[in-house]
């Protein structure tokens, strides 16, 4: 009590100061779901940031903030066909590690399309930028190919004009120690003008794993610096920071480094930091963003579903001139008297009485055609079948949306479904990628060709063997247990639910009551089937978990054509009670 008195009295005397360290937070991630290799750019006052994307379209999602704290969806750099084409790309390729810049009044965005993967070799595609002049236009330039072979591509303007592509690469297809590489192209044209420089192999014992990459160059007070990430993607990831003459070296080694890593401290409640990118606010002081995940750990288990969310934090220099990251201090989901206060919890509830798809929708790769509505019925987002279901390494008619904290759930209304055989399926999923989805929906009982009823089914997937936490898993094959549950309407409205919480997901439907959404009530809530989130935390063999869970509708045909659309009243996703 007496120790409150005094803190009372010593705040009524410092208000400004007790006021920043005790009521202000910057809560993070500030790009709650998954938001891997942020990358932040100021123009006057208005700062923006991409992220990595993989095989969902469209791709970078380009978020605007003009306070750091309150972040808004404006669009997505990579949204024709004609700049990703993703068709038949395999899980978590796709767009990759964005760099955002401006240069003389244009937008420059850096990425890399990853279309096939060749394990065996590991061959990297060509890097490629897009330009617009107006970044709130989503009106972006068809791709500028670089020639590099590699990815984490960064350009960086030197101050007698010259142009620099920075990149992460290998020294060989059989070797695959990776490294830092550079050189000067023609901005018109992304062509070559000097060959290819190793600048860095990093900081860690230069072997496969060491995998220095995402480069970024900056010029502060003419010291040209190099951030880049280290150690793998998992809890080994880190940034550090080189210093020197020009812009590609020779590096002077920051004695401080790694200058942003977790993993020294596995209890720390956020993991795998790195891959950051710094930016200076018109006050002059500085910020960084970075990914990293917030592991719910059970046992042995890391449940890490959300996947890596994008952090922010301050950045000083000390007396040499050394950026420091967060104080110096391990990242973490508060970072006191720092920006305001903002809630990672949020409410999403959309009932579809626009007639475009909000932003924040994806596509499972590119649509061959559209396969959506929703002015067909006004108020509902009709889906028109393809045969393509989910787990199909293609264009199911699927539309996804990120989850944003573990405990999330998901509800939507499928509105009157009537499947015209049992190949007719239409429902909600909790979507990691083809090999890790878990689905509920309504199905057909009929025959292959017409009539019969309709049953709710619930499909979960898991690995077959023992899985454990990052990347330990063995098998390569999926065990997927499918059940059915009647229904007593044969035509009615049943509502969907996905209830996430740290460690697992429940799937469940109720019956609605009438077919008036007016009046329609629905009845208590059966759950037909709860697995533990662990199952979207891992990749089966030969695979990455670079992405995390979405919340996602769908209807199929299960390999056939299929002439039933599929209603869903509405998309809700908030705190699971
Ligand atoms: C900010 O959050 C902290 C806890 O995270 C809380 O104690 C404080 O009252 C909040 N301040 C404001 C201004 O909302
Ligand atoms: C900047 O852009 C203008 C107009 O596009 C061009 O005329 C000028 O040469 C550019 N300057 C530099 C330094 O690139
Ligand atoms: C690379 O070196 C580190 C540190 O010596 C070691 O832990 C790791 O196993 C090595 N990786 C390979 C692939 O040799
Ligand atoms: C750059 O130099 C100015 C003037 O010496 C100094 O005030 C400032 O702190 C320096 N900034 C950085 C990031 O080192
Ligand atoms: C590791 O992090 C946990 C959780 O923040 C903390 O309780 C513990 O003291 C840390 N351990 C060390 C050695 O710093
Ligand atoms: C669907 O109907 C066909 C007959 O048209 C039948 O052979 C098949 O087993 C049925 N499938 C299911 C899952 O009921
Ligand atoms: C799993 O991988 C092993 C070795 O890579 C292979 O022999 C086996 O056939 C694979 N099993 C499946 C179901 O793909
Ligand atoms: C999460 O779900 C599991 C399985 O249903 C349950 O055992 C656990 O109590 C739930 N945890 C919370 C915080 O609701």
């Amino acid at each position: 009590m007496a120790m409150d008195l005094l803190q009372t009295f010593l705040c009524l005397i410092l208000v400004l100061v007790c006021q920043s360290r005790t009521s202000f937070a910057l809560v993070n991630p500030i790009l709650p779901g998954w938001n891997p290799d942020p990358t932040i750019l100021r123009v006057g006052s208005d700062y923006f940031i991409a992220t990595s994307t993989f095989e969902y379209f469209p791709g970078h999602p380009i978020y605007h903030s003009t306070n750091l704290v309150d972040w808004e969806l404006i669009g997505h750099a990579l949204n024709r066909p004609a700049q990703l084409s993703l068709f038949g790309t395999p899980s978590d390729a796709g767009a990759w590690a964005p760099t955002l810049r401006y240069h003389n009044g244009t937008f420059y965005l850096m990425s890399t399309v990853r279309y096939v993967y060749t394990y065996e070799l590991r061959q990297f595609p060509r890097s490629f930028f897009v330009t617009t002049k107006d970044i709130f236009s989503n009106d972006w330039s068809d791709p500028i190919y670089f020639d590099a072979l590699g990815y984490d591509a960064d350009l960086f303007w030197d101050t007698n004009g010259d142009v620099y592509n920075t990149w992460s690469g290998i020294n060989n297809a059989i070797d695959k120690i990776y490294g830092i590489y550079q050189n000067k192209i023609d901005i018109s044209t992304g062509n070559s003008l000097t060959l290819a420089e190793l600048i860095f192999t990093g900081t860690l014992p230069d072997n496969s794993s060491a995998r220095p990459e995402g480069p970024h160059i900056y010029l502060i007070n003419s010291t040209y610096y190099l951030l880049i990430a280290e150690g793998g993607s998992g809890p080994e990831h880190r940034s550090t920071i080189q210093r020197g003459p020009t812009p590609s070296g020779p590096w002077e080694n920051n004695p401080a480094n790694p200058i942003l890593f977790n993993g020294a401290n596995l209890s720390l409640p956020v993991q795998y930091t790195g891959h950051a990118d710094i930016v200076q606010a018109p006050d002059g002081a500085w910020w960084g963003v970075a990914l990293g995940v917030r592991p719910q750990t059970v046992g042995d288990f890391n449940h890490i579903q959300l996947g890596r969310e994008t952090f922010l934090f301050p950045v000083t220099f000390d007396t040499e001139g050394w950026p420091v990251f967060n104080h110096g201090l391990p990242l973490s989901t508060e970072i006191p008297g720092v920006l305001a206060n903002k809630s990672h919890l949020s409410l999403f509830h959309d009932t579809f009485d626009s007639k475009t798809l909000q932003d924040s929708y994806y596509f499972l790769r590119t649509p061959y055609k559209p396969f959506h509505s929703l002015t067909a019925r006004p108020s509902f987002l009709r889906l028109f079948a393809n045969s393509y279901a989910p787990g199909d390494r293609d264009n199911p008619a699927m539309i996804l949306r990120k989850q944003t904290s573990y405990e999330e759930t998901f509800e939507t209304v499928l509105d009157s479904f009537l499947p015209e055989s049992n190949l007719t399926e239409a429902g909600m999923t909790v979507f990691y990628g083809d090999f890790a989805h878990n689905d509920i929906g309504v199905v057909g009982t009929g025959s292959e060709d017409g009539g019969g009823g309709r049953v709710v089914v619930t499909r979960t997937l898991r690995p077959a063997e023992q899985v454990g936490p990052w990347a330990l898993t063995t098998t390569n094959s999926t065990v997927t247990t499918v059940t059915y549950t009647p229904l007593s309407t044969k035509s009615g409205p049943v509502k969907l639910v996905i209830v996430g919480n740290s460690t697992s997901y429940s799937l469940g439907f109720a019956e609605g009551s009438s077919d008036d959404p007016d009046t329609d009530s629905f009845g208590k809530i059966t759950y037909t089937a709860t697995f533990d989130s662990v199952f979207l935390s891992v990749m089966p063999v030969n695979d990455f978990f670079f992405k995390g869970a979405s919340f996602g509708v769908y209807n199929t045909g299960n390999g056939r054509p299929s002439l039933s659309p599929a209603d869903f009243r509405y998309w809700k996703q908030m705190p699971s009670d």
